[in-house]
């Protein structure tokens, strides 16, 4: 059987971790000390994020919120009378502000039909933004855009680098690129007890029987959030419905594909790329935003 190779170790010694993976099966290290990883299942994830799409289309006003922390230090009003992408933009949640926040134009894309078709009527009110079914290995735009943002979908790939250096083309010399992914700095506990659980269980199992997991973890979880919370994030899960929250635990036991990564393992995917004055902020204490221009 033709094998793989998907992954690249960065980390050596006695806790290796991948840089980036396909978690779904691999077959086992090969160069003695970890260097490199085969796999012979390829598939991503956008079929299972399009079943969270589909049951979980509504846009909130809390989700305003979030995209701006996941934006800053870029604000809202930096959109008015730019051109923006917005790839991997699943339900259109993270479009809708700046399109209502006066951006010239938007074109949203992903991967899934479900999604796409989803995404298109929470942003039909907006004739200057194309949504489009397409894939991030396939942006063929050219230095077209005044910004390019790609949120919580990078470490969902099998191939983030590519898709990296795909986002970084469609944006135009001067113009901004937003990057936000998982970090490891900030999750190790659920890296350590619950992630494992995604990785062996939940991102196998079949979708309404994660959800029903996902309910039950939302009402435990609810039941901890009546307490007094000190991290920000916390705070801001106190103020979302039962509903949101359960979106947010499904979003995170179904993948197949989900990475940490520190923000040395960031840097090193943004290496040599006509990138300059590139920012990184730790957000929420749990994720990174990265913010630069394109040279
Ligand atoms: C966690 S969701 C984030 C969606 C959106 N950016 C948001 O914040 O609401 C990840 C999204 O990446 C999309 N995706 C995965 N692989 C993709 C690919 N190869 N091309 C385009 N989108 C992809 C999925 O379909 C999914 O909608």
């Amino acid at each position: 059987m033709e094998k793989m190779v998907v992954g690249v170790c960065l980390t050596g010694g006695k806790n290796p971790r991948l840089l980036y993976q396909n978690t779904m099966s691999y077959t086992g290290w090969i160069n003695g000390n970890c260097n490199m990883i085969i796999d012979n299942n390829l598939e991503g994830t956008q079929h299972q994020f399009g079943y969270e799409w589909d049951l979980y289309r509504e846009i909130l006003p809390l989700h305003k919120e979030q995209f701006c922390r996941w934006m800053a230090p870029i604000t809202l009003s930096f959109f008015t009378d730019k051109t923006f992408m917005d790839a991997g933009c699943g339900m259109g949640r993270n479009s809708y502000w700046p399109l209502l926040e006066g951006a010239k134009s938007a074109y949203a894309f992903d991967y899934d039909e479900r999604t796409v078709a989803v995404a298109k009527q929470n942003l039909k009110t907006f004739s200057n933004c194309t949504v489009a079914l397409q894939s991030l290995y396939e942006i063929e735009f050219k230095n077209e855009f005044d910004i390019v943002f790609c949120i919580g979908v990078l470490h969902h790939l099998v191939k983030p680098r590519q898709a990296i250096e795909n986002l970084v083309s469609a944006v135009k010399p001067g113009g901004t690129v937003i990057f936000w992914v998982y970090a490891y700095e900030g999750n190790e506990r659920y890296l350590k007890w619950v992630n494992p659980i995604r990785q062996a269980v939940t991102s196998r199992l079949p979708l309404p029987v994660t959800r029903g997991i996902a309910k039950l973890l939302t009402a435990i979880l609810k039941i901890w959030l009546w307490f007094p919370q000190k991290k920000p994030y916390m705070q801001l899960l106190q103020k979302m419905s039962f509903r949101h929250i359960e979106a947010i635990v499904f979003d995170q036991l179904l993948p197949t594909i989900a990475n940490y990564w520190t923000k040395e393992e960031v840097l090193e995917l943004l290496a040599e790329l006509p990138l300059q004055n590139l920012q990184i902020q730790h957000t929420n204490g749990m994720s990174w935003t990265i913010v630069a221009e394109k040279v």
